[in-house]
């Protein structure tokens, strides 16, 4: 792709800066400041994509709110990732109707990956009248100018056209905390894993350049955040697209060399993409996690083929001993489904057999969800929904055992944490996480958020350690 067409000029992103301005000054026209409220589902890439609408919404001139009722602007960031996910929008967006009667002047719109689907923006238009503004992913940047259209005009608008995707830098920004923050370091997805609709909402990868995302970083820093994510579909892409040679592991490093006490943490990692040259840089970093989310889907060959994977069983597991070689303490996670069609109860075994074998620190489980338009939601797919979910329930037990095993490991064990938040636990108030990603609950007050602390491990379930602070 022409890196040229890919990033925005920086003319087109200050001409919606003037549709900010623009819609300030209608709002400064009402008797009282605006109120928005976003709410958003799914990954943490659309988190980071409902910060920026926030920026957006707070150039606006806009306050936020959690209650429909007060809200003068709504936004729903979907996400399309399994039919769950949509159909707790579409109930979510059903109920906005009754916001729309009793506020006919609120403005509500959908955005996310749901909305990049043809298919949503239809039913959207049809049957979902109250909703004024659909836009996808793609066309995010583009908000301030889609908002002023419905303001302006007063007829609804749909931004979904299927566009390669494009980089807006200097986009503003809300960030809910601050401690932890999120750095998209690619957008999109080249990967095409059969089941997945990621490749057909987001778009192709386009990685950022290097010196956008130190000088993000940088400045995270600088304001004291103490833990950033660098986010893209498949980080161990990044660069492909670049002019220059740099790959993640290139990045990683020059990352690291921002001085100040911070960590970083990335996700996602394709398997058949991640190498020596990745966990040396992770060895060796010291500013970077040893962490790493490294999703296997699937522990047989057949049904790893069939996905679209690029890697078998064998070779998935020779990566995680490469990882463990480079670093014995790493804390491994990964993402499992279920119930690929055709997959047999021998199959889902196999999978059972990689988890006890790897003996990951926690997992995300899902049985699959045809996605249409995907390749494999064409594929016939004999097992009962009922014997997917025995399976399921079989992984989990597995699973359960082995975190519960492993964090009872920490027991009496002293480790360096960020007091992150609340726990909302009476008994534990603060919550926090280890280096590797474990949550741990700790005794201590308020103040310690945003600080690093050493803590005993006293107690462990198979989700959190429990621990004292003895220093801060
Ligand atoms: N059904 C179930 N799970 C899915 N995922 C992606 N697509 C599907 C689907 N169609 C899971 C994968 C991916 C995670 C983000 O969501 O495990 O890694
Ligand atoms: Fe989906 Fe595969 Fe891309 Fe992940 S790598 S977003 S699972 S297509």
């Amino acid at each position: 792709m022409d890196r040229t067409q890919v990033i925005l000029p920086a003319g087109a992103v200050r001409r919606q800066e003037a549709y900010t301005g623009r819609l300030a000054a209608l709002y400064r026209r009402k008797d009282r400041p605006p109120l928005a409220m976003v709410d958003t589902y799914g990954c943490q890439q659309n988190v980071a994509d409902s910060q920026r609408i926030m920026g957006m919404l707070r150039d606006m001139g806009c306050g936020f709110t959690q209650d429909p009722y007060a809200a003068d602007i709504i936004v729903i960031n979907t996400c399309a990732i399994r039919e769950n996910a949509e159909k707790k929008v579409f109930g979510v967006v059903g109920q906005l109707v009754h916001v729309k009667e009793r506020n006919p002047e609120v403005v509500i719109c959908l955005c996310g990956c749901m909305a990049q689907q043809e298919t949503v923006a239809d039913r959207i238009r049809k049957s979902y009248r109250h909703v004024d503004l659909v836009f996808g992913p793609q066309a995010l940047w583009r908000f301030p100018e889609l908002l002023y259209g419905v303001c302006t005009e007063g007829k609804r608008v749909f931004s979904i056209a299927d566009e390669h995707g494009s980089i807006a830098e200097g986009l503003p920004v809300v960030r809910e905390s601050g401690v932890k923050a999120w750095v998209s370091i690619m957008y999109g997805c080249n990967n095409f894993c059969s089941y997945c609709i990621v490749p057909y909402v987001r778009g192709r990868e386009r990685s950022r350049e290097a010196a956008d995302i130190l000088n993000e970083v940088r400045g995270l820093v600088e304001e004291g955040y103490k833990e950033i994510t660098l986010l893209g579909q498949n980080v161990n892409s990044y660069g492909k697209d670049l002019d220059v040679p740099m790959d993640f592991a290139d990045l990683l490093r020059e990352i690291d060399r921002i001085p100040g006490n911070y960590l970083i943490r990335f996700m996602t990692s394709h398997p058949k993409d991640a190498g020596e040259k990745l966990f040396a840089a992770m060895a060796e970093c010291p500013h970077v996690a040893r962490q790493l989310h490294l999703p296997v889907q699937s522990g047989s060959s057949r049904v790893l083929k069939a996905m679209n994977r690029g890697y078998t069983r064998e070779q998935y597991l020779e990566k995680v001993d490469m990882a463990r070689r480079a670093m014995p303490d790493i804390v491994l996670t990964s993402d499992i489904i279920i119930g690929f069609p055709g997959e047999t109860e021998a199959e889902a075994m196999e999978t059972v057999s990689l988890i006890e074998q790897v003996r990951y620190d926690a997992l995300f489980t899902f049985i699959y969800s045809p996605r249409p338009g995907t390749p494999a939601a064409k594929l016939p797919d004999p097992a009962s929904r009922a014997e997917k979910q025995i399976w399921f329930d079989k992984l989990l037990d597995v699973q359960n055992r082995i975190s519960a095993e492993l964090h009872r490991g920490y027991v009496g064990k002293t480790v360096r944490v960020l007091v992150d938040g609340e726990s909302g636990d009476e008994a534990w108030p603060l919550s926090s996480r280890t280096a590797g990603g474990r949550l741990v609950h700790l005794r201590g007050d308020a103040g310690l958020i945003g600080q690093y602390a050493e803590a005993k491990i006293v107690d462990s379930n198979t989700w959190a350690l429990f621990g004292e602070i003895f220093s801060v």
